[in-house]
């Protein structure tokens, strides 16, 4: 039976490197027996464009019955103007809540061709490989009593509150253990405990967890600050990382520039497990949109094809096509090709189209 794939590209440069993408999957059809069936759609400013809103209902519909979403990116300045949520990036925070996709998985990888606009020491990121899971519907991005307020002396006052419960740790705290498990059986879970009581809930929720179902997975905490100095100093002590919302948010951005270009990183986004046995998930680069770039050809596809590449693992459960993948982009950049973004003296400047034809071709 076919797998049902939703292709969202969005804007900006979100078509230009889906395009590549969609060569890769045509390739697996014929030459690996990949049976998908995909049905793509307009989101963000493309949409609202189109229809008037950055995310349709039908669109919601097809992402749940899919079998997985694969998403460019959202954003238009031309849109800037509007109300928070009828903004081009109002599809993809639609489309976590509505799939409840509570997990994002973000690796921070330096492929074997050290490829890195770190200024770090070679030693210190060569051969980096971790993952960070943060928690993505929760926190005190969401969480309630929040907004501005104005006190009776004029006094006006912002507030957000951060709030965890039990059972929102334990399924994201799942998902990371059982990442673990399937790489370096590391979990490093990170928190604020000594000063946030919603820290110190997740701490004992992780451990309590950690003992009852996954005593052979080394298990460490961390405080959030140290984690940040930990991870610049000496990142590969790492394997997978857990954390909340907001740590999560500001650690795995500060992670992805270890391994220098916002172009090579992909991401995806879990959900929990339906009673048919499938997750919803949602696969997408951590950039965005790139407005100073698009139109030009000249965007690193990359970080879109190594998002397929994790759908392919994770939701179709093929990982020797994910791996094939992985290996082809570290092998084209072992040749020299260079999108501008990641360009090197020496190397070879290619545009988005070369660069996902190389990809083909190996
Ligand atoms: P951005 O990631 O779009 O761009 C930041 C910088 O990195 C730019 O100079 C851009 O040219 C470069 N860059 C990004 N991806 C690249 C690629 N694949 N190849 C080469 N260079 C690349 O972030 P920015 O500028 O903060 O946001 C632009 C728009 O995208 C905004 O509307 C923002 O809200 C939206 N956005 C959407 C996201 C999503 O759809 N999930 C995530 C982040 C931002
Ligand atoms: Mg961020």
């Amino acid at each position: 039976q076919a797998s049902k794939l939703l292709v969202l590209p969005g804007d900006g440069i979100g078509p230009e490197v889906m395009r590549e993408v969609a060569k890769l999957t045509q390739w697996l059809s014929t030459a690996r027996g990949l049976r998908v069936e995909i049905a793509e759609e307009l989101v963000g400013g493309a949409s609202l464009a189109r229809h008037g809103v950055p995310l349709r209902p039908e669109v919601v519909t097809l992402a749940k019955e899919a079998d997985a979403v694969l998403f460019g990116s959202v954003g238009d300045p031309n849109w800037g103007h509007v109300a928070f949520d009828k903004r081009p990036e109002a599809a993809i925070l639609g489309l976590r809540q509505a799939l409840s996709l509570f997990a994002n998985l973000r690796p921070a990888q330096v492929f074997p061709p050290l490829v890195s606009a770190s200024t770090l020491k070679p030693e210190v990121i060569e051969g980096l490989d971790i993952m960070i899971v943060r928690e993505t519907v929760g926190g005190v991005y969401f969480g309630e009593p929040r907004g501005i307020e104005t006190l009776p002396d004029g006094t006006r006052r912002g507030v957000n509150t951060e709030v965890y419960t039990t059972p929102e740790i334990e399924r994201v705290a799942r998902v990371a253990f059982d990442l673990a498990r399937l790489r370096g059986n590391r979990v490093c879970s990170v928190e604020k405990c000594n000063v946030m009581e919603s820290g110190l809930l997740w701490k004992q929720v992780v451990s309590a967890l950690h003992e009852r179902e996954y005593p052979d997975v080394q298990l460490s905490h961390m405080l959030a600050d140290n984690c940040a100095m930990q991870l610049v100093r000496n990142p590969k002590q790492f394997d997978v990382i857990v954390t909340g919302n907001l740590f999560g948010d500001i650690l795995s951005d500060l992670a992805s520039m270890l391994t220098g270009s916002l172009g090579m990183l992909p991401s995806a986004t879990l959900g929990a497990v339906q009673e048919n046995g499938k997750r919803h998930a949602l696969y997408e680069p951590i950039h965005g949109s790139a407005p100073d770039i698009a139109g030009q050809g000249i965007a690193n596809p990359l970080a879109q094809i190594l998002s397929f590449a994790m759908l392919l693992r994770y939701s179709l459960k093929r990982e020797d096509d994910a791996r094939l993948i992985e290996q082809a982009v570290s092998n084209v950049l072992a040749s020299g090709l260079r999108t501008a973004d990641i360009m090197s003296e020496g190397m070879a400047r290619v545009s988005t189209e070369t660069m996902g034809a190389a990809v083909l071709q190996e």
